[in-house]
């Protein structure tokens, strides 16, 4: 049987990005015969977050933006991965057979310092603890984003050095993508990957004046719409092939293309763009504001999660202490 398990953390409001790359794979393979596992990742957060408070606030807002958008608690074990600690157990145990020329190569690591975010101890090691949530569930597959991919392989080669180092204590996971490209990696509004921590993002629950404000930092130039234009090279083409379907797409795409007459301009294209986003979040957003509106049944069923996530960790944890010579 197979084991889906993916990570949230919540260093911010969930953006395009982790609805099209991680949360939309997560909702849709809910349904298959499998066993789902989706935690809300704020030890990792607090290598970003250093406010209790907004801590608290982000990993509520977190579970309500995931139980809005479909992810159903009676076929996927939701949780908060502080309320695990072995998690961390099993994090110390993998430090100590990997090596530091692994997480030297860290692409998000670089990325993350480039972007300015000053470096501590905790976001060098990002890697190992992750590596810990997934090997605790014995996973089998890590619906995640593009992003994501060089932590999985890293995944693999820890439990490879444990397993090699003592026995067949963990399972090797494998990365899945959503299989259109353009969700795989979305863009932020500056044309890089988006990211909380990036300031290029856009809020899944944007709406009305906001949402407008949002959208109208897409950049465009100052072309008239009859001049005709290569549409791959517009980035709001990009955001606007996560909402299409491939026919509607390829008109929008065909008259940009031609010029002329018929051919709309940015403000109409970003129109469409926003009138998407409404059709697509407008259900989500209603059930958002029912579960903000009752936080005791948000608790509930992350509390419900802990103790399901709990006890599998737990089995692993022994096994790999046993393992090691710690039992
Ligand atoms: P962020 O980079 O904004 O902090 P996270 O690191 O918490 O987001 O990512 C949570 C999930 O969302 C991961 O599975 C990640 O791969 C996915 N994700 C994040 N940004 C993007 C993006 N721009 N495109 C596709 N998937 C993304
Ligand atoms: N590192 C992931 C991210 O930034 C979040 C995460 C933490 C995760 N642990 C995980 C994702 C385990 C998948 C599996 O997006």
């Amino acid at each position: 049987m197979k084991t889906y398990l993916s990570g949230i953390q919540p260093s911010g409001r969930l953006h395009l990005g982790n609805y099209f790359g991680a949360i939309l794979q997560h909702v849709t393979l809910q349904e298959s015969a499998a066993e789902h596992f989706y935690f809300i990742a704020d030890y990792h957060a607090m290598t970003t977050v250093r406010d209790a408070d907004r801590l608290r606030e982000l990993v509520r807002d977190v579970a309500v933006t995931y139980l809005a958008l479909g992810l159903d608690p009676d076929k996927v074990t939701l949780w908060r991965q502080s309320d695990v600690p072995e998690v961390t157990e099993i994090s110390w145990l993998l430090s100590t057979v990997t090596g530091m020329g692994l997480l030297e190569r860290a692409h998000s690591y670089k990325d993350k310092i480039q972007n300015g975010i000053k470096p501590n101890v905790g976001l060098f090691t990002y890697p190992v603890l992750m590596a810990a949530d997934i090997l605790a569930y014995d996973t089998t597959h890590v619906p995640v984003g593009k992003d994501q991919v060089q932590h999985l392989e890293m995944t693999q080669d820890m439990a490879g050095y444990f397993n090699n180092t003592y026995s067949e204590v963990f399972v090797r996971p494998e990365a899945v993508l959503a299989t259109n490209d353009s969700m795989a990696k979305v863009p932020g509004t500056d044309g890089q990957k988006m990211s909380k921590s990036y300031g290029n993002d856009i809020w899944i629950f944007e709406q009305g004046k906001a949402l407008k404000k949002a959208i109208g930092r897409i950049p465009t130039d100052s072309r008239a719409p009859e001049e005709p234009k290569d549409p791959s090279e517009l980035l709001l083409f990009d955001f606007l092939a996560l909402f299409l379907a491939e026919d509607e797409l390829q008109d929008w795409k065909d008259r940009v293309q031609a010029g002329g007459e018929g051919a709309p301009g940015y403000g109409h294209l970003k129109q469409r763009l926003i009138a998407a986003m409404d059709e697509t979040f407008g259900p989500a957003r209603e059930k958002r504001e029912q579960l903000l509106s009752d936080p005791a049944e948000v608790d509930r069923i992350l509390a419900r999660g802990a103790e399901r996530a709990r006890e599998k960790a737990q089995a692993t944890r022994d096994r790999a202490l046993a393992a090691c010579g710690l039992r």
